[in-house]
């Protein structure tokens, strides 16, 4: 009798240690990023992943290479391995309905991140929602950066701002809204501007590097103002402001967005006219919680926005 009660208690003791082993299993969380070679992506996955770690998930993050049929590949991997939730920074925007599809057969929820998809393909599941910031917001605070300045952004005096634009990668919305409301920010004050200049530099260093070299050599002291989509290629562009011959704030200004640090130190140095804050701290963390309520069954919104923050 004892050895039977012994047996029952050992089994029931074995029961729980299951459950409990079953109720602490891991949420496992596979992270697309497009590329690993881009400053801002670099910051944030480094602390998504340190955040999802700290929060107890069993994470993997993915180098995309910038190449979707990359990481399309990675994200059947990730569900042939059975992950709980995926956290998607596309290469292709225009991408998010195929990714959608293979992650609604699977039932596995999906947190885009930093790429928006079009409000369209957003509606393609109830499970995929878009953890970003809204980059009309980013566009804007860099023309009231300029506006800011003594001359707003008019160096010559002729009543013209007249302005190079260095551009992102022009699938990306944040590159299409950053130049349209950098500009608009002017037009709406009653600035008149004139576009010397619009490249794409695919938000690199090497490339703003080039492309405003470019531009100085064309239009020489024409120009009053560089914006750049992103800090990356504002540093880039720097470097041949200051090879040109000229200075950041006594012949030309100068605009970045992500506030990296950088770029922080510069713009306090006066160095760089200013920049944007663009919250990784913020989206991480946003996009982490989100994918843990997820893959816990929760119905997501369909769009969470983190603020910029202007920094001068
Ligand atoms: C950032 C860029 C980054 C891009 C990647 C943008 O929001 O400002 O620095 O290269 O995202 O998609």
């Amino acid at each position: 009798m004892k050895k039977l009660l012994a047996l029952v208690l050992v089994a029931i003791m074995a029961l729980g240690m299951v459950q409990l082993a079953v109720a602490e299993a891991p949420i496992k969380v596979g992270v697309c990023i497009y590329k690993y070679d881009d400053n801002f992506m670099t910051l944030y996955r480094t602390e998504l992943e340190r955040y999802l770690k700290e929060k107890g998930c069993e994470v993997t993050v993915v180098d995309g290479k910038g190449d979707q049929n990359e990481q399309t590949n990675q994200v059947n991997a990730f569900i042939a391995e059975g992950v709980d939730v995926l956290i998607v920074n596309l290469v292709q925007s225009t991408s998010a309905n195929a990714i959608t599809d293979l992650a609604k057969a699977a039932n596995i929820p999906v947190v885009y991140i930093n790429r928006e998809p079009s409000a369209e393909d957003m509606q393609a599941w109830e499970k995929i929602c878009y953890v970003g910031a809204d980059a009309r917001q980013s566009g804007t605070m860099q023309g009231n950066l300029i506006l800011d300045t003594p001359n707003k952004g008019d160096f010559k005096g002729d009543g013209v701002v007249d302005y190079v634009m260095i551009m992102g990668d022009p699938e990306n919305i944040d590159a299409q809204y950053r130049t349209e409301y950098s500009i608009k920010a002017l037009t709406d004050a009653g600035i008149k501007v004139n576009k010397l200049f619009e490249q794409r530099g695919d938000w690199a260093q090497e490339k703003g590097q080039e492309l405003a070299a470019t531009a100085l050599a064309q239009f020489g002291d024409q120009i009053d103002v560089i914006f750049c989509n992103n800090d990356g290629m504002a540093l880039g562009a720097l470097q041949s402001i200051k090879a040109a011959g000229r200075t950041v704030g006594k012949d030309i200004y100068l605009v970045g967005v992500d506030a990296l640090d950088e770029v922080v130190e510069l713009v306090h140095a006066g160095e760089m006219t200013g920049t944007v804050l663009n919250d990784h701290i913020g989206q991480s963390h946003k996009a982490a919680d989100v994918a843990i309520e997820v893959a816990g069954g929760a119905i997501p919104e369909k769009n969470y926005t983190v603020d910029y923050v202007m920094v001068k």
